[in-house]
């Protein structure tokens, strides 16, 4: 039978197959089948307990979601093409096994109202998915630090040298981003948490149904504040879209560094052959593809964010049908994201570092010079002063092909009286590290302090997110018992 054979009373005429393919959701429906049923479990169950439906017709629903949600776990579901999307094609199949009683599933709630339900809690599970993931990178970027804390690397600005830094805070620096963005979708979570189920088409019910009940137990916080809202609102898909372009963001950032540091300009990593692709042509090349693709897809992943705002752009309340356009990008953008997040800890965590690369690089110039400047401030002289001093010192490097370590204290002294024999020390860029023990600096105590909140951070989303999990599971084991 067609949808519209069921709720026939209005037509005429038979839908052309055309509109039907038009407007059919099956193919992204799919995804949340799961959740669909788990949430006509909940509804029905709440219609019993208040006594909305006879409790005869409802354990008969309950038994018949039961079996369906078995099927769908065996592969055994089959989605009717005819029907248009995934809450028709489970409300067919319960009436076809359990006959007429399975039409009363349907009191007290709309689509309009069970769509958004479904993709809340589908989005729920994907967001602490990713949040396991981005943390999964940062684990990677944490080992490397703790490894790294001596490694001296040159720090850039406008991609010129600019100070000494070590890997480790380098390694940190992504981490901190990082870990923001897992915290970013933590956040959204606790807004997208709310059950939107019962508010029916917009305006609510006329039946005593209990809105509380249903939302704890599909493991809401609570339901949501207004019925037009709850139908409307996507905002909680949009603000997800976002986290998932600002996650994406920085991963592109991260492969651009990757990239240039494993070419032979850098030579500061060597990506494992595993994680490296070839050339068709060219025999001694290793291609760092993996980062470029996740440079790349970071431009689909952002364009499902436009996708989302231009949706919402201009909606009148409540429901409208262009909210079904809602599911496929945003799907599409965390499964994308959360490949590039797991293929950027695997190549992150099998790179070889090249700390003598580092090292050389980080000694071959003039980084120290902010050092040698602060050498003169120790003896008195102003910032302001001493920056010239310096200036013209590497001037007079660069005119006779020498780094500042190589001046002799002479050669030193025609620029300032002051500097002496200890100015060696004081430019040693591994001094010039440590030296830096100003909170958040690239000193070692720094690093360490860091890598203690860094690893903190993640120890507290991963609480959350066990306890999360824990709550979904335990309902839905609840829910099919
Ligand atoms: N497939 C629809 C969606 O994703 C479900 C809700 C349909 N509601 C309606 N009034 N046609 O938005």
């Amino acid at each position: 039978m067609s949808q519209q054979a069921l709720w026939s009373g209005r037509f005429e005429d038979k839908m052309d197959d055309s509109t039907l393919s038009f407007t059919s959701s099956l193919d992204v429906d799919v995804m949340l089948s799961f959740y669909d049923v788990m949430g006509s479990l909940a509804h029905v169950r709440m219609l019993k307990k208040c006594e909305i439906i006879p409790s005869d017709d409802a354990d008969r629903i309950i038994e018949g979601l039961k079996t369906i949600a078995a099927e769908m776990e065996n592969g055994e579901f089959k989605m009717d093409e005819s029907l248009e999307d995934i809450h028709t094609n489970v409300e067919f199949r319960l009436t076809d096994m359990i006959g007429p009683a399975g039409g009363k599933l349907h009191t007290g709630r709309s689509r309009n109202d069970q769509v958004a339900t479904d993709f809340r809690m589908y989005l729920r599970d994907m967001t602490l998915e990713t949040v396991k993931n981005i943390d999964l990178l940062i684990d990677s970027l944490i080992t490397i630090a703790k490894d790294n804390g001596d490694t001296v690397m040159p720090g850039f600005t406008h991609m010129q040298h600019a100070q000494p830094v070590t890997l480790a805070q380098h390694m940190l620096a992504h981490a901190f981003k990082l870990s923001r963005d897992a915290q970013r979708f933590l956040d959204a979570f606790e807004r997208l948490n709310l059950c939107p189920l019962g508010s029916a088409a917009l305006a609510g019910t006329t039946y005593p149904i209990d809105r509380e009940m249903t939302a704890r137990s599909l493991g809401f916080k609570g339901p949501t504040f207004n019925s037009m809202d709850s139908v409307s609102d996507r905002d909680f898909v949009t603000e997800l879209a976002f986290c998932a372009s600002l996650t994406s963001i920085h991963l592109s950032s991260m492969s651009e560094e990757l990239i240039l540091w494993s070419s032979q300009e850098f030579g500061f990593i060597e990506m494992a052959d595993k994680y490296t692709t070839g050339s068709s042509i060219m025999p001694q090349k290793k291609n760092p593809d993996i980062a470029e693709l996740i440079r790349g897809r970071s431009g689909a992943i952002n364009g499902s964010l436009i996708t989302m705002l231009m949706m919402i752009k201009g909606l009148p309340l409540s429901y409208n049908r262009d909210l079904q356009e809602d599911k496929k990008p945003v799907m599409e953008s965390l499964d994308s994201l959360n490949s590039c997040l797991t293929m950027m800890s695997k190549v992150i965590s099998t790179m070889k570092v090249r700390s003598d690369v580092m090292l050389s690089k980080v000694t071959s110039g003039f980084i120290n010079a902010t050092d040698l400047a602060d050498y003169l401030v120790t003896k008195g002289v102003p910032f302001r002063e001493a920056h010239g001093i310096v200036g013209a010192s590497v001037r007079y490097c660069i005119d006779n092909g020498k780094k500042l370590d190589d001046l002799s204290v002479e050669e030193f002294n025609k620029f300032s009286p002051l500097i002496t024999d200890d100015v060696y020390q004081f430019i040693d860029v591994r001094n010039c590290v440590e030296r830096r023990s100003s909170f958040g600096g690239t000193s070692s105590a720094s690093t360490d302090y860091q890598l203690m909140i860094a690893i903190q951070e993640y120890m507290a989303r991963e609480d959350i997110v066990r306890q999360e999990s824990d709550l979904i599971e335990s309902c839905w084991d609840e829910l099919l018992n």
